[in-house]
């Protein structure tokens, strides 16, 4: 059943009909639980409470199918505004954003272009920008595309999932980069000829690269709302006697809350994932699909309205 709901919500992700309406009517059934709001501002004032609880942020603006070049464009200019809002207040927070909505899809100037201007405006407000990872389809081109800019920039990282078979292969070849990484399960629906389809053999695969790439001396961001995850990078650390300048862990805006107070609270770096804008369709999707509970919150919203 959790099986056939989970499809269920990542087949609705993937809606163009539906991400278009969505975007009109603005943030509906519970979706502000996940999203910031809709504007800069907005989202700036999510960033000052989460910094008021000692909360580090990378911020997201929303985008799902870009596919012609003003799109693109106009996703990179958005992008810049909120880091020049970031600058501009001196907020503890990074970036975070999809290649497609940078123009991936279309062609590599185009995105190339984008990320170029994303980055330079980022690195003149001093701010971190980490390239999501989307659906398999994009995986090969998404590190193609940093690894050209991370001959170019510092500031720039990417994230690895857990689920895919390629996934140590993969953290072998980026390591001479001596990458920062966010080391992530994998939220898309994926085949089993590339990824695995147990839960259980995700999660190990997860351990295995959260210690190489620590072991690897690289920073490391374990993204992460599961306490056996979390569990076992204190253990790692700690037996390793790695410095907690060299790794923090993120989760999502909306979950766990308390459980992020508490990790910072402890002298834990913790990054909170707060995505912003009117797109917030596919990402509310996907946060439904990991997680019954989070439907049956939503639901409850709608009955009490
Ligand atoms: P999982 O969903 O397997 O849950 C394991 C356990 O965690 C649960 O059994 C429960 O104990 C606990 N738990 C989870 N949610 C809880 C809740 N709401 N309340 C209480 N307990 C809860 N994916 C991707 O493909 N590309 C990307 O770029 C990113 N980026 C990204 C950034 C950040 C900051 C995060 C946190 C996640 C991503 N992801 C992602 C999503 C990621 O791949 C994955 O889908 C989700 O994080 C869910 O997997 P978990 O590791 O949280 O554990």
């Amino acid at each position: 059943m959790e099986q056939l709901m989970r499809n269920f919500f990542l087949f609705l992700s993937k809606n163009r009909p539906l991400t278009k309406v969505a975007k009109k009517y603005g943030l509906r059934f519970g979706a502000a639980r996940f999203v910031a709001g809709e504007t800069v501002p907005l989202a700036v004032k999510t960033i000052k409470e989460l910094n008021q609880k000692n909360l580090a942020v990378t911020l997201d603006y929303l985008g799902e199918f870009v596919d012609n070049e003003a799109e693109a464009n106009e996703m990179a200019d958005y992008s810049i505004k909120a880091i020049e809002a970031i600058g501009k207040d001196k907020l503890n927070a990074q970036l975070s954003l999809k290649m497609t909505s940078m123009g991936l899809d279309i062609s590599e100037k185009v995105v190339m272009h984008n990320m170029r201007r994303i980055l330079e405006a980022a690195r003149k407000h001093n701010v971190f920008v980490t390239i999501d990872m989307e659906d398999y389809s994009r995986c090969q081109k998404t590190i193609d595309v940093f690894k050209e800019l991370k001959k170019e920039f510092d500031n720039v990282g990417t994230v690895i999932q857990a689920y895919l078979y390629r996934t140590v292969a993969d953290m072998e070849d980026l390591n001479s980069y001596k990458p920062n990484l966010r080391l992530v399960k994998g939220a898309y629906k994926e085949s089993p000829e590339v990824a695995f389809p147990d839960k259980k053999d995700v999660d190990e695969n997860f351990k295995k690269i959260i210690k190489m790439h620590l072991l690897n001396g690289n920073y490391t961001a374990i993204a992460t709302h599961d306490d056996e995850m979390i569990e076992y990078t204190r253990q790692l650390v700690k037996e390793e006697n790695i410095s907690k300048d060299q790794f923090e862990f993120q989760m999502l805006y909306g979950i766990r809350p308390e459980r992020q107070e508490q990790l910072a609270g402890e002298g834990y770096t913790m990054r909170v994932y707060v995505p912003f804008g009117n797109d917030w369709y596919g990402y509310f999707m996907r946060r439904l699909a990991e997680r019954p509970a989070n439907v049956a919150f939503v639901l409850k919203g709608i009955i009490k309205k």
